[in-house]
This record gives C-alpha cells, sequence and structure tokens, in this order.
C-alpha cells in the first residue's frame, strides 16, 4: 500500500523515515506547505513525490492511506479532507482541537469505511507495552493512582500550551494500560513566560478522578532546567516506577505498599508499611514508530482497529478540553461524560 506523509517539520521527518525504511509501506508523496520542508526529503527520498498542496494526494487514486503530521489546529480540516477521498488516516497526537471535531472525525471514517489512527506513539514502545502486560497479569493488584511527570526546557509550542502538547503522552498511557474512566478534571498552570498573545500555559499540574475512585495526576512544564520522564503507577500490592531517562532498567516493581490493620489492633499502629524486594524487567530494543508503522499496515490488512484508534484519541481528547475549561476557571473540577 502506498503511504504519504502531509507536514514534514519535526515530527514528519520521523515518519518519512519510518514509512520510507519500511518493508510493508511504500512511501509515496512528501508534502508540506512550505517548501523549504521538502528540501530533505527531495534529497533523501528520491522517486517520492513531492508537493505543496495536500489536495494533490487526496486527488490521487493510488495513494491508500495519509499521516498528518502538521500543527494541531489544521488536524481536522486535512483528516476530514482525507477521509472523504477515501484514505486511511494517520493523525498526529493530540487527534484535534475539540471532542466535537474528534466525534465527527469518528463518524466520518465509519462512514467512509476506512480506518482513522492516532499517533500515541508511547503505545509502541517496548516498556509500556510491559507494564500493560504486567498490570493486566494482576501483579500491581488494584490500580490505586497513576502520577506522571513529563518537564524539561521547551520547545515552547506555538499553537497550543503545555497540556496540549505534553500530556497527550501520559493520558494514552494511562488509558492503553488501565482502562480508567475519568469523570472529572480540575487543573491549574500559568502562562509564567509570555511569548504571544495567546497566553498559553507553559506549566501546568492536572488531576483527573476516575469512576472507581481512584485518581490520577499530571504535571507538564516547558520550563524545567532538567528533563524528567516518570511515572508511578500505585497498586495495592505492589507499585511501578517507569523513568524514560534511564537507560537501561526504565521499569522498576518495587514489592511496596502498606497494609492497615484489623479494628482488634486498632491500639497499635493503624498503618502497617512494607518495603520488599525491587525487580526490573527485561525490555526489548525496538523503534516504537516503526512497530507503529506496521500495525497501521497490518490493521488495514484485516479491517479491524488499531490500538490508538479514533477512539482513543477522542479519549485523550476529551480530557484535554475538560482541563482547558478548569484552567481558564481557576481549577474547578470538570465533568466528563463518557
Ligand atoms: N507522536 C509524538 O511523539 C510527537 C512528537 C512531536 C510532535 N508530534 C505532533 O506532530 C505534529 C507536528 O508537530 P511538529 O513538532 O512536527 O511541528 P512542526 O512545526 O515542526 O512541523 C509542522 C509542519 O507542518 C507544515 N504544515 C502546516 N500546515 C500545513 C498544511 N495545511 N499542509 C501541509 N503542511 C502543513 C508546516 O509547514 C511544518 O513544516 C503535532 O500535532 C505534534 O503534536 C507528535
Amino acid at each position: 500500500m502506498k503511504v504519504a506523509v502531509i507536514g514534514c517539520g519535526y515530527w514528519g521527518k520521523h515518519l518519512l523515515r519510518n514509512f520510507y525504511t519500511s518493508d510493508k509501506w511504500e512511501l509515496a508523496c512528501a508534502c508540506d506547505s512550505n517548501a523549504g520542508q521538502l528540501e530533505a526529503p527531495e534529497k533523501s527520498y528520491p522517486g517520492v513525490r513531492c508537493t505543496t498542496n495536500a489536495a494533490d494526494i487526496f486527488a490521487d487514486p493510488s495513494v491508500d492511506a495519509v499521516a498528518i503530521a502538521t500543527p494541531v489546529d489544521s488536524h481536522f480540516d486535512l483528516a476530514k479532507a482525507a477521509i472523504e477521498a477515501g484514505k486511511h488516516t494517520w493523525v498526529e497526537k493530540p487527534l484535534t482541537s475539540s471532542s466535537a471535531q474528534a466525534n465527527e472525525l469518528l463518524a466520518l471514517a465509519k462512514k467512509h469505511n476506512v480506518l482513522l489512527h492516532v499517533d500515541h506513539t508511547y503505545i509502541y514502545t517496548p516498556a509500556v507495552r510491559k507494564i500493560k502486560q504486567i498490570i493486566e497479569a494482576g501483579e500491581l493488584g488494584d490500580i490505586l493512582y497513576f502520577d506522571s511527570v513529563r518537564v524539561n526546557l521547551g520547545l515552547f509550542q506555538h499553537d497550543v500550551n503545555v497540556i496540549w502538547d505534553l500530556a497527550p503522552h501520559d493520558i494514552s498511557i494511562l488509558e492503553y494500560c488501565t482502562g480508567k474512566k475519568p469523570v472529572s478534571v480540575n487543573a491549574t498552570g500559568s502562562s509564567i513566560v509570555k511569548y504571544s498573545d495567546r497566553n498559553l500555559e507553559n506549566i501546568a499540574y492536572m488531576t483527573v478522578n476516575f469512576e472507581d475512585n481512584s485518581i490520577g495526576h499530571f504535571h507538564v512544564n516547558w520550563l524545567s532546567p532538567v528533563k524528567i520522564r516518570r511515572i508511578i503507577i500505585g497498586g495495592s500490592r505492589k507499585m511501578l516506577v517507569f523513568n524514560d531517562m534511564e537507560p537501561m532498567e526504565k521499569i522498576k516493581i518495587y514489592d511496596s505498599g502498606v497494609s492497615i490493620n484489623s479494628r482488634e489492633d486498632v491500639y497499635e499502629t493503624l498503618v502497617r508499611y512494607r518495603t520488599g524486594d525491587m525487580f526490573s524487567p527485561a525490555i526489548d530494543n525496538k523503534e516504537a514508530l516503526a512497530e507503529e508503522c506496521n500495525h497501521f499496515f497490518d490493521s488495514i490488512a484485516v479491517n479491524k482497529p488499531t490500538i490508538t484508534s479514533g477512539q482513543s484519541g477522542l479519549y485523550v481528547v476529551k480530557i484535554l478540553e475538560a482541563a482547558g475549561k478548569s484552567l481558564k476557571n481557576n481549577g474547578v473540577p470538570v465533568t466528563i461524560d463518557n
């Protein structure tokens, strides 16, 4: 099958390389509205057609699928046009700027019988696959909380705030690994550095409450002197720490927890702490995007949704949208309809 990439900026270049080197796909076309961005693909991928007009791709019946890696504001219009042209459509995270747009794309993809795929890249990393396996095997017990920190210095985005830029990664990991249903979101943040008239937040803290009374917390920041990519998942049996900055032991499982004494023991201590062994499972070393390109191809071949379909894109956008409303109202909780 033939694929075209629309948007050849920072992330689009990774898509071009992975589709080009894939054994399954034929990279047919690269598109960017800025002609300067096409110079590198023209040199690196001879034989691949380059265009500044996305409409050329939609009109080409030989193109089976398109991957859209443009700024978030443009995702909806480009994805809508691609789907209506009958192309299987890969959209970068976050899927759209609103849940209404995401719902519309889901309905359109169904109507035109094409796959709508969202690039939640982390889901295709061996580490996140392993975390899901560990949780599903019941090793952590019930999941009590999810706590993520994703901070670094830059890259400031010009079209979205730090929550829309960074939190999709952690929200998608949370959804994939736990399947928890959010009921409300509250968020606070600040545009400490004013770099555009849109007053986009550069630092934010978001809390999500789930149907089962568990809680998720997300800390995102473009102004941190150090880069941290860490998730703690607290379970009733064990606790897991995923540190993506670690080159080797990315996942550590701690046999730690607490137990509450029964009423009869109430005159002793109420809470007992348990700190046991730590175990770090072996993880493969595979490039997530290469896995994802293959998965997109295989899913189209059997006409089955990908594991990060439009539905998971919608899950993420609903939480981001609620966080945006809460941010504008000093952190009041905003309810999410499931
Ligand atoms: N999955 C990930 O881990 C990951 C990482 C980084 C960025 N992203 C996502 O990728 C998308 C792009 O981000 P980026 O950092 O590459 O941005 P970027 O600004 O570097 O690149 C975007 C490119 O799109 C082009 N473009 C804009 N509108 C266009 C249009 N209508 N038609 C054709 N080309 C158009 C621009 O000229 C630019 O070259 C965003 O949605 C971002 O959230 C995903």
